[in-house]
């Protein structure tokens, strides 16, 4: 396996997931930990593979949303499958998806069907939520773009004023999909947010370090960010988001890219109607039990018994 880094942030892993050894899957682990993102092309399009290279990282998360096969027929009932042990067909695994494909009758056949989807990440919680989440390029995603930024590169070119400013600040934040979803629509976020029964404030530690000892933050500003320093969102947002932290995916069936939701956040580049109607991207989301020791009790909030409830 070659791993040559990617323009401004991550590194791309070159191989064929398809044919991976245990060593292979020990090797991508310890890659992404250091990196928090990684991106795989020229790939087979199949669908046990990606899961697979997922599931060595850790249990499923969003198993209860994979309702549909890869040719987008429905699931039904979902289960949560162990890629390692399913003897069906590829095309029979199941997958969630974003897309604003619809099925004959006109119903949504993915998540985050329509419009804007400005930086954001999977980690709207307090250490709650999965940690990784993994997106492969699908039906009409050539040409289209995902953009990732890595707050790792972020701050370590930051001053060591800035650095300093920031040690030990809390950000208090808010579960706001309408501010970095704008496309979806009304009922979904209403269902999205708990139709207002659900407190949805967190707070998180500005500064994190990696699992490679590395610092970078948690800054989901979208997520009506505040800090008690009232210039440091402002400050941050002018920092972090320079061309030079983000890089730009663009799809082709079957490439996959792993990202740390902790970390980096990423956003859709384009969200022209016609493409979005039609473009499908795979998301698996995962823990980072067969990565990390004691991941669910020393660095998460989440439970071991979680992984099969989320
Ligand atoms: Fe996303």
């Amino acid at each position: 396996m070659k791993v040559i880094p990617l323009v401004n942030a991550g590194v791309l892993i070159d191989c064929d997931i398809s044919k991976l050894t245990e060593q292979d899957y020990q090797d991508i682990n310890e890659i992404y930990l250091d990196n928090l993102l990684i991106a795989f092309v020229d790939q087979p399009f199949e669908t046990v593979p990606f899961a697979k290279l997922c599931h060595k990282m850790g249990g499923f998360a969003n198993w209860k949303q994979m309702l549909w096969k890869q040719d987008g027929a429905n699931i039904g009932n979902p289960q949560y499958v162990d890629p390692f042990t399913f003897e069906g067909d590829d095309n029979d695994f199941p997958l969630q998806r974003v897309t604003g494909k619809k099925t004959d009758k006109g119903l949504p056949t993915g998540i985050f069907g329509n419009g804007e989807l400005d930086w954001h990440s999977n980690m709207n919680g307090d250490m709650d939520r999965a940690r990784g989440v993994a997106l492969q390029g699908a039906w009409h995603s050539e040409g289209t773009h995902t953009a990732f930024m890595d707050t790792v590169k972020a701050y370590d070119d930051m001053s060591d004023e800035l650095k300093e400013r920031c040690e030990g600040v809390i950000g208090n934040y808010e579960y706001a999909p309408e501010n970095w979803a704008k496309g979806v629509a009304t009922p979904q976020l209403q269902m999205m947010k708990g139709f207002g029964l659900v407190d949805h404030k967190y707070t998180m530690p500005l500064v994190h370090e990696g699992f490679n000892g590395k610092k970078g933050l948690y800054f989901h500003y979208h997520n009506n960010c505040t800090f008690e320093d009232k210039e440091l969102k402002k400050i941050l947002m002018e920092h972090c988001f320079q061309s030079k932290y983000i890089y730009e995916h663009e799809w082709h069936p079957g490439d996959v890219v792993i990202s740390d939701q902790v970390l980096t956040l990423h956003k859709r580049v384009e969200w022209d109607p016609e493409v979005i109607a039609k473009r499908v991207l795979h998301r698996i989301t995962f823990h980072y039990d067969n990565m990390v020791e004691d991941y669910f009790d020393k660095y998460t909030k989440l439970k071991d018994t979680d992984k099969l409830e989320y």
